[in-house]
This record gives structure tokens, C-alpha cells and sequence, in this order.
């Protein structure tokens, strides 16, 4: 029987690390290389054909355009070709919700693209990387994983990029879905999907650009002063979102700031610095121009603005238009 062949793309992180000892607590992200890892999936019997790729074997903190670029290029490649049915990218848990979000808005969704990582390290008790990355094999080799975006595989469950976000510190359970849950389950023996895919045969939304333009986020803090907003927009600045308190809320003298910023052509982004929960529009938004997250959390919500204001998209109008777009 033909085996499915995957292509991986390694990048480093947790799922890559080592202690050197069960009881250490100061273990190395990224020190496993790829074959390394390829060969001990072949001794647990799953039977795809992986193909391993070593893009770079770093700490997740340091993940950024260079790498994106080459991980989109890729991805591009691999979507043409016949003889791969999907992609795995092994990441660091730390920024996998922003690489996950900006390759689901400017890769088309026909093929499965999944990022998986893990919160132990290879040689911790109690390691999850290979569960992980045996599951991500079963969802990158499944036909019905195309079109649900680009998805990101943790503790059996299956997220999809546009709603995960890494919500724990330590747990191996540490990424949470909103506003939807999990969109799948998955065990390396079994795939169940919660619903339909909703993004079928569609192309890239967004143009991918290596340079974007540098979008701020601003914390909000009790007691801040509007000297934070002109820190924020220094370095050049094309575009801000708001870590804001609640609903996106910042003290008045903040908002009259932010309001001046959309004045001189800044587009400006609400969302919450709490966890979970709607952003949405409200009547300042109307008379400041202000946009409103939505569901997305300050992270992602700076890597949708960085993708609309890269592909020409800046009129505060469109770009509520396409925050709210699921
Ligand atoms: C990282 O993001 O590279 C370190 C943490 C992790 O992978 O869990």
C-alpha cells in the first residue's frame, strides 16, 4: 500500500528539547534534530512517509519574518506537489498561535497544514512530544483536515489557527480555543472531526510579505498616561492595537490619544488583554474610527493588521470588515 507522505518542517522548541536529566529544571528548547525525530516515529509503527526538513532549531521567542518567509515558501511548494498530501511544522508552544495565524491568513487551504508542539521536554517525565507529533501525523495525513485552515495539534485536540492561542504556562494542556473549542479530537489511533470544514477550496486571503510593516501593541494599565500611546507609535509605527482593560477599554486621556493616532492615518485595533471573550464595535468606534478585534487576542489581532496594511488594505472601514470576517 502506498504510504502518505508528509513533508516536516522542523523549527525547534520544546517538542525539539532536552534536559539532560528528569529532575533540571533550565532544559534547552530545540536541540533534537528532525531525522532524529522522524526515525524514532518509525519505531512506534505509524506508517506515513515523512519527509524532514531542519529550518532551524531555535527557542520559539526568536521566531519572526526571516523564518516565516521560508516556511511560507515551503508550504507553497508543497501545496503543488502531487505526492504530498500534508504539511507538519514541529514550533515552540511560546509564538506557534502567531505562525500558525499568519500562514492560515496567506497559505490556501487545500491541503492540511498543521503546526504541533509540546510543553515537556523530550526526556521529561512524562514527555507529550511524541503523542503530539504522532497525532499531528494522523490529522497532517487526513483528507478532511484541507480546508479548515492552517490548524495547530496539542493535547489530543485539534485548534484551528484562527482560534488558538496558548493559554497555560505549563500544562501540557496549554492552548485553549475562542470562540470556538476544539475543532477535532485525535489520538494517534483515532480523528474525529467536530463539525464540517468551512474554508473548502478557498485561496490564500492575504498576500504573505516578508517586511510588514511594524504594527505596536500598548498593555493598558491602571494609572497609565497618554505619553504610553507616543512611546508606542515611536520607531515608526504604521499601526496599533490596544491590549486594553475588559472590552478593549483604555483611560480617557488613552483613547483621546489613540483617537488623534487614527487622525494621522494610524489605524487603530481595540482588543482585551483578559483571556477570553468578544471585542466588538461599540459607538466611540464610530466617531474616533477605531476597529474592534473581535475574537482575536492583542498577538494575532497585530498580525492581522501587520497582513491588511501590507496588502494596501488601510481604511479603518475594510479593516473592521476583515477583522470581522471568520
Ligand atoms: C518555545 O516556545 O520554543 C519554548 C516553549 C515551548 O516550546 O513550549
Amino acid at each position: 500500500m502506498k504510504q502518505t507522505h508528509i513533508k516536516v518542517f522542523a523549527t525547534g522548541g520544546t517538542i525539539a528539547g532536552v534536559a539532560g536529566s528528569a529532575t533540571r529544571k533550565d532544559y534547552r528548547p530545540g536541540q533534537i534534530g528532525i531525522d532524529d525525530f522522524v526515525s524514532e516515529i518509525a519505531k512506534i509503527g505509524l506508517t506515513a512517509r515523512l519527509e524532514g526538513q531542519q529550518f532551524a532549531n531555535i527557542g520559539s521567542e526568536d521566531m519572526g519574518p526571516e523564518l516565516w518567509a521560508r516556511l511560507h515558501v515551503a508550504a507553497t511548494e508543497a501545496m503543488a506537489d502531487d505526492e504530498c498530501a500534508g504539511i507538519i511544522i514541529t514550533h515552540g508552544t511560546d509564538t506557534a498561535e502567531e505562525t500558525a495565524f499568519l500562514l492560515d491568513q496567506t497559505l490556501a487551504t487545500t491541503k492540511p497544514v498543521v503546526l504541533v508542539g509540546a510543553m515537556r521536554a523530550a526526556d521529561a517525565v512524562g514527555s507529550d512530544g511524541m503523542r503530539n507529533f504522532a497525532n499531528a501525523i494522523r490529522v497532517a495525513g487526513d483528507a478532511d483536515a484541507a480546508g479548515r485552515g492552517v490548524l495547530l495539534v496539542m493535547s489530543d485536540r485539534v485548534f484551528a489557527a484562527r482560534d488558538a492561542r496558548k493559554a497555560h504556562t505549563e500544562n501540557v494542556d496549554a492552548f485553549k480555543g475562542y470562540p470556538r473549542g476544539p475543532v477535532g479530537h485525535v489520538t494517534p489511533t483515532s480523528l474525529e472531526w467536530f463539525g464540517p470544514a468551512w474554508r473548502e477550496g478557498e485561496a490564500a486571503r492575504y498576500a504573505f510579505f516578508k517586511d510588514m510593516p511594524k504594527v505596536s501593541i500598548l498593555y493598558a494599565y491602571a494609572g497609565m498616561s497618554p505619553d504610553n500611546v507616543a512611546q508606542a507609535l515611536g520607531g515608526e509605527a504604521k499601526g496599533l492595537v490596544l491590549a486594553g482593560f475588559g472590552h478593549g477599554n483604555a483611560p480617557r486621556g488613552i483613547r483621546d490619544a489613540l483617537a488623534r493616532a487614527v487622525e494621522q492615518g494610524v489605524p487603530v485595533v481595540r482588543a482585551s488583554r483578559v483571556d477570553e471573550g468578544l471585542v466588538d464595535r461599540e459607538p466611540e468606534d464610530d466617531t474616533a474610527n477605531f476597529v474592534a478585534a473581535r475574537a482575536l487576542n492583542p498577538a494575532r489581532a497585530r498580525i492581522l493588521l501587520q497582513l491588511l496594511l501590507a496588502n494596501g488594505i488601510t481604511d479603518p472601514v475594510r479593516i473592521q470588515s476583515e477583522f470581522s470576517r471568520r
